[in-house]
């Protein structure tokens, strides 16, 4: 009967109007995850790397958990009741794959049933018992976990020599491949299949995914040599980490971190962390350099370019219909009087009209924007910088500006528009910190 069951559910799958909500995810019983202090008993710095990193608080996120209940409230359509409920298979991984919860609605009303272990977010034993994809998006991986403490099975991985008392250790190709970050970092609407996130297709289509070896750079080529004063990004060197993966393991030339850092400032360091905000500065700092070009000011433009130096993927990437990337331009006359301004926020740090904004924005089907990724069912726009390239933004000014004038631009990165944290948090509740990702000046003369 269930063979049955299943070739039909197969068949519906090849149909494709249907198509995008046949994901295919595997059922374990809870006691065959072993929790990360576990792992961190032997693997004691990956795992201090690991703690408060965004894997770690992608369940408890405080951000994320506002607006997964914000964007359920209200909805009818099926459709969009589906998407809406479906985000805890990358954000709560082990209670999904384990039954607790399935939905987002159980996560609200039973957080108090949720395992201990599925609050730990993306953690050792789910990365670590991967054995491939059914396919590179929604979380749709295979594992292979093994049967608790007493049984720990097979731990993946980098190495072909590894050897632990506890468990198994085998060579996995995949783990060294960007498909296994892919499976989450791309997401896609469960049912209407608009592309919510796309940072690991753009990745393959960028010149790091390169078949020539020496240019090649996976997401763990950058993300996993990312350490404090090292930001390991496409345009810093990314030098190896020498040192043991775990006590008393061999020495070995490098060893991959696991501090997961992307553009993210405030979520780590609201819990506890003390490292990972530095690092998002250093590493946004790396991404983009920017240029004042006087060339056309004839035609009552200055031309900005903005390009992306450091990043295997589009800048921004992931979440873009949250993030803020903007251009930020300040016209000062001989005095340093402002005589023209652009993208400068207010005191409740919100963002004027008009702003130079990077981002993609998502529409109904008709045309008309949603903030809710629950209702979305087209892209309508998508503005941002492909990874080594570079977007020219021309900035219209003023006609009676005087004859010299000085330009400061600058291209500032926040997690997300203050005026959604007010929305979903409350007003005062978190002030996002605002990173200069780059800047430049230039005095202009007519
Ligand atoms: C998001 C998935 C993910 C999570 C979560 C994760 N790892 Fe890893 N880990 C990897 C990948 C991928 C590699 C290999 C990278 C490569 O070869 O390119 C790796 C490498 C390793 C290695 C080999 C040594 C090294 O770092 O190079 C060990 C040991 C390890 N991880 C242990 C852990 C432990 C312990 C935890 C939890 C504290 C953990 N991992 C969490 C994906 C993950
Ligand atoms: C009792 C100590 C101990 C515990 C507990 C432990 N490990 Fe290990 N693990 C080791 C040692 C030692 C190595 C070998 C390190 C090396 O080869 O450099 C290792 C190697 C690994 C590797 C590399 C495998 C490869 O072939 O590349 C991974 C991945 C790994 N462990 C993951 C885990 C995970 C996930 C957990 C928790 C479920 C865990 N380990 C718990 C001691 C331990
Ligand atoms: C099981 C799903 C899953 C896998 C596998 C996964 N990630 Fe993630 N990743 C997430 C989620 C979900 C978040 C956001 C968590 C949150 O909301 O707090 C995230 C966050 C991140 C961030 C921080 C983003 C920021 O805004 O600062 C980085 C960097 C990152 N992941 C890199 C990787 C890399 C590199 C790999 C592969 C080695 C990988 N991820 C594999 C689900 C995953
Ligand atoms: C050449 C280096 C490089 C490679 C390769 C790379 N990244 Fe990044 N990544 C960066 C830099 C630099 C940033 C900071 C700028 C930004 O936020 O986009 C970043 C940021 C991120 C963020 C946070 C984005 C945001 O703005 O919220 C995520 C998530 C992420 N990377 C995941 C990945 C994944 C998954 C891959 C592989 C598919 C990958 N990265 C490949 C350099 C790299
Ligand atoms: C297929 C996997 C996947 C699904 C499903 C998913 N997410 Fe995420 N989510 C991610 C990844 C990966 C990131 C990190 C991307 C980045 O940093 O740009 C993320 C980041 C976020 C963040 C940013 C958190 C922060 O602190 O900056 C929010 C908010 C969020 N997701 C909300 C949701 C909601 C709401 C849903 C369900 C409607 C959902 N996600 C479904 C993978 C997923």
């Amino acid at each position: 009967m269930k063979k049955i069951i299943m070739t039909v559910i197969a068949l519906f799958c090849t149909y494709p109007i249907i198509m995008f909500s046949c994901s295919k995810v595997q059922h374990f019983e809870l006691s065959r995850f072993i929790s990360p202090e576990t792992c961190g008993g032997c693997h004691d710095e990956i795992y201090e790397q690991w703690k408060a990193s965004m894997h770690n608080l992608s369940h408890v996120d405080e951000l994320y958990r506002a607006a997964a209940f914000y964007y359920l409230k209200g909805l009818t359509d099926s459709g969009e009741i589906k998407e809406a409920e479906h985000c805890v298979v990358c954000h709560t991984p082990v209670g999904y794959f384990t039954g607790f919860p399935k939905k987002v609605s159980e996560e609200r009303d039973g957080e108090a049933k949720i395992p201990e272990i599925a609050k730990q977010g993306i953690q050792c034993d789910f990365c670590h018992s991967a054995t491939g994809a059914y396919a590179v998006y929604n979380n749709q991986m295979k594992l292979d976990p093994g049967f608790g403490e007493a049984n720990p099975g097979i731990k993946r991985g980098p190495f072909k020599d590894s050897k632990s008392d506890f468990h198994t250790s085998e060579y996995s190709a995949f783990h060294t491949s960007s498909e296994i970050c892919g499976v989450c970092h791309d997401v896609r609407h469960v049912a209407f299949g608009t592309k919510l996130e796309t940072t690991y297709e753009e990745w393959t289509k960028s010149p790091y995914n390169s078949s020539d070896q020496t240019k090649r750079i996976t997401c763990q080529g950058c993300h996993m040599y990312h350490r404090p004063g090292v930001p390991a990004t496409g345009s810093t060197e990314r030098p190896a980490n020498p040192g043991a993966a775990a006590i008393g393991g061999p020495k070995r030339e490098h060893i991959f971190t696991h501090y997961f850092v992307g553009g993210n400032m405030a979520l780590p360091s609201l819990h506890g962390d003390t490292t990972k905000a530095k690092m998002a500065q250093e590493r946004l700092k790396h991404a983009a350099v920017l240029t004042i070009d006087d060339g056309k000011i004839s035609s009552g433009n200055i031309i900005i370019s903005v390009k992306n130096i450091g990043a295997g993927h589009y800048l921004p990437t992931g979440l873009t219909d949250v993030r803020q990337m903007w251009l930020e331009v300040v016209v000062k006359d001989r005095a340093g009087k402002i005589v023209f301004s652009s993208g400068v926020a207010d005191a409740k740090g919100y963002l004027p009209q008009g702003t130079i904004i990077f981002n993609t924005v998502f529409g109904d089907g008709k045309g008309n924007p949603v903030a809710n990724i629950a209702k979305a069912r087209e892209v309508l726009r998508d503005h941002r910088v492909p990874p080594k390239g570079t977007l020219e933004e021309a900035i219209a000014l003023p006609a009676n500006l005087p004859k010299k004038f000085h330009v400061h631009a600058r291209l500032l990165y926040r997690s997300a528009s203050q005026k959604l944290v007010d929305d979903l948090l409350g007003a005062g509740k978190l002030r996002l910190p605002v990173v200069v990702m780059a800047e430049a000046k230039k005095e202009i003369a007519l």
